[in-house]
């Protein structure tokens, strides 16, 4: 299957990830994540991402079109993958579009995470992470065994640095201003499965799992 979660920060997506890449034999391709490790490890790209993703700003089209095209070819991915975060804009819809078109393929479903705004900024802030496997807490909603430690290894976890208020807020205007067209272009293809994403972690993999076997 090759998959599209498309939603604002903190629906969900990296949460269910893990679930449907398990399930379906999938990669799972977040551009985020590949961003945050290059601005970690000071690569050329994490240099010129960095202050964009600081302030809650999208990153250029050409840079994270660039990272997707390189990550699809992977071994791995070739059975099939989820995006993650991607596109997030019209451009990178159609450049998606392109690079599948020459190989044959095309995306199978985009799963919509449907959220009110008002829930996000407990999820954000209370939001914690295992940055080598991507795991991801909650210290309200999916707390860690010991508070600020990875239950696998035991490493420490952290916090991400536009996880706060007053980023999510240009987090948020770009996603209703640049991704909200995204969405609508896939609808009016009939590929959007809409999913409850207020509901707790469990119900909406059930969701997930509803819409990906219709
Ligand atoms: P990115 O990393 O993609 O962040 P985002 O879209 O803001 O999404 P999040 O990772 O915040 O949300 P999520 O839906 O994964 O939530 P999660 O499951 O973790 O992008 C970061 C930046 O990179 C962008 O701002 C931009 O600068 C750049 N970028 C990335 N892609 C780009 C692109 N294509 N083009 C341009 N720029 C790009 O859940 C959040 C919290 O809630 C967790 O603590 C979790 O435990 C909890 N939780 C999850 N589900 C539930 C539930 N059902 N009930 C209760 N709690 C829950
Ligand atoms: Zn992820
Ligand atoms: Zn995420």
């Amino acid at each position: 299957k090759r998959l599209i979660l498309i939603g604002p920060p903190g629906s969900g997506k990296g949460t269910q990830s893990p679930l449907i890449k398990d399930e379906y034999c999938l990669c799972h391709l977040a551009t985020g994540d590949m961003l945050r490790a290059a601005v970690a490890a000071k690569t050329p790209l994490g240099i010129k991402a960095k202050d964009n993703m600081d302030k809650g700003e999208l990153v250029s089209d050409d840079l994270v079109v660039g990272i997707i095209d390189e990550a699809m070819k992977k071994p791995a991915c070739q059975k099939g993958f989820i995006l993650d975060g991607f596109p997030r804009t019209l451009v990178q819809a159609q450049k998606l579009d392109e690079m599948l078109e020459k190989q044959g393929l095309k995306v199978d479903k985009v799963l919509n995470f449907a959220i009110d705004d008002a829930i996000l900024e407990e999820r954000i802030t209370g939001r914690w992470i295992h940055p080598s496997s991507g795991r991801t807490y909650h210290t309200k909603f999916a707390p860690p065994k010991v508070p600020g430690v990875d239950d696998v290894t035991g490493e420490p976890l952290i916090q991400r640095k536009d996880d706060t208020a007053s980023v999510l807020k240009s987090r948020l205007e770009a996603f209703h201003g640049q991704t909200q067209p995204v969405i609508d272009y896939y609808s009016k293809k009939g590929m959007v499965a809409n999913l409850p994403a207020e509901k707790p972690p469990k119900e909406v993999t059930i969701e997930v799992q509803k819409a990906l076997s219709s």
